[in-house]
């Protein structure tokens, strides 16, 4: 069985599927790997690295994808503005792909790779549970993505975080609002914690609070009447009572606040509108608002993506793709939870998709030339 590894070509992207250390260990267990010519040069992997760890390394993308039973990849295909050539068509019918696909975002992507009977897991689908968590991109890239934020706010920052006593006199801490405790808003108040900023943060699951002051900051919270956990552990759209106050909780923050990073996301669904214009007017001149859920749409209105704009002076980050910004670790980190996922579908030197397996069958996308992909049926009936 051949394993493909691509170059990304989505703009901006600098990451690779899969680093030298795991096709080590793919060659070890017998699969053939072949990557592209540069494929992880901006992350910090060169050709001869992966030569080193087994792999062949091959120049051109059609060659590539023309042999591979497997593609591995991080983004979904796409065409290449330089050479014309669509990913999609350069994979292989029948072969088999293994990326973040987005599926219900991206439905006539799913319907093509269909009708190209190309077999299709999208690893932004794992299921979030125990057994999973060894493959769970959300969560290592949202690890990165809070991490990353944090640093982007301290350097856009006017001011220090860190308390310092000088002979110049006594600096006080930068004040960081953390809203969304999940995997990106802990790491980011973690971040925050380690460069001395006194933070706070809220999320609508009241589970989170524990969390939150387990890594040292204040949980600033509103009595809800309603439970915004769903059984899976989500969040849910919150009702228009709760959304409210939830907005002037966050506007008496904003006020006070250095920094706001915002994380707030609804699976499937665009993310919450948690900051207005009124409350960037109320912050202070020089703070620094980083939303990390721009892609989904953004947690502030004024946010742009992938652009730093300046409103009623307030600096406000909408970044495009943070993981990307820590190209070496999170590639690191995808690449060990993408070969975990590939090897969970290997029986006998083959790629089996064992439908009884809840983790198979959680990202399947398209299969026999249909589109089986749960969430997606469920919504097109
Ligand atoms: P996410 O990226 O979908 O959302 C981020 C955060 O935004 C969540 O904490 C959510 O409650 C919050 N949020 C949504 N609407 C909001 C609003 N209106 N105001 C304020 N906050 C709002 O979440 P993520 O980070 O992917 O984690 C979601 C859940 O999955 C958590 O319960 C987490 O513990 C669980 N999880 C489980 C794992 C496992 O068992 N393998 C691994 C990773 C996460």
């Amino acid at each position: 069985m051949i394993v493909a590894v691509p170059k990304e070509i989505a703009p901006g992207e600098r990451r690779v599927a899969v680093v030298p250390e795991t096709v080590a260990r793919l060659v070890k267990s017998g699969t053939e790997v072949v990557v592209q010519a540069g494929a992880g040069l901006a992350a910090g992997y060169r050709d001869g690295d992966y030569e080193q760890a087994g792999a062949r390394v091959v120049a051109d993308a059609a060659a590539l994808y023309g042999s591979a039973d497997v593609v591995l990849k991080i983004e979904k295909p796409r065409r290449n503005e330089e050479t014309g050539q669509d990913e999609l068509e350069l994979l292989k019918p029948g072969s088999v792909l293994i990326a973040m696909l987005d599926p219900l975002r991206n439905e006539d992507l799913v319907r093509r790779l269909a009708e190209r009977h190309i077999t299709s897991f999208s690893m932004d689908a794992i299921p979030r549970i125990t057994r999973a968590q060894s493959m769970d991109v959300l969560s290592s890239q949202a690890s990165i993505a809070g991490y990353k934020a944090v640093l982007l706010a301290a350097n856009a920052l006017p001011r220090l975080f860190p308390m310092m006593t000088t002979a110049a006199g006594t600096i006080r801490p930068a004040k960081v609002f953390v809203l969304g405790a999940g995997v990106a808003g802990l790491q980011a108040i973690a971040t925050a914690k380690r460069l001395g900023a006194v933070v706070e943060a809220f999320d609508v699951r009241a589970v989170t609070k524990e969390q939150v002051e387990s890594l040292g900051a204040r949980f600033v919270h509103i009595d809800l009447e309603e439970d915004a956990e769903t059984a899976g552990g989500y969040a849910k759209e919150v009702s228009e009572e709760t959304h409210r106050r939830e907005q002037e909780l966050i506007h008496r923050h904003a006020r006070e606040a250095d920094v706001i990073i915002t994380t707030a996301q609804i699976p499937g669904k665009p993310a919450p509108r948690l900051i207005t214009e009124a409350m960037v007017k109320d912050m202070k001149e020089g703070s620094v608002i980083v939303d990390v859920a721009a892609p989904t749409g953004g947690n502030c209105e004024l946010t742009e993506l992938g652009r730093d704009v300046v409103k009623h002076g307030v600096t406000i980050i909408g970044p495009a793709n943070l993981p990307a910004m820590v190209p070496y670790h999170a590639s690191q980190m995808y690449s060990r939870n993408i070969v975990t996922f590939f090897e969970t579908l290997v029986k006998d030197g083959k790629v089996v998709t064992d439908l009884a397996d809840e983790v198979v069958k959680s990202c399947l996308v398209t299969d026999g030339g249909r589109v089986v992909f749960p969430p997606l049926q469920a919504k097109n009936g």
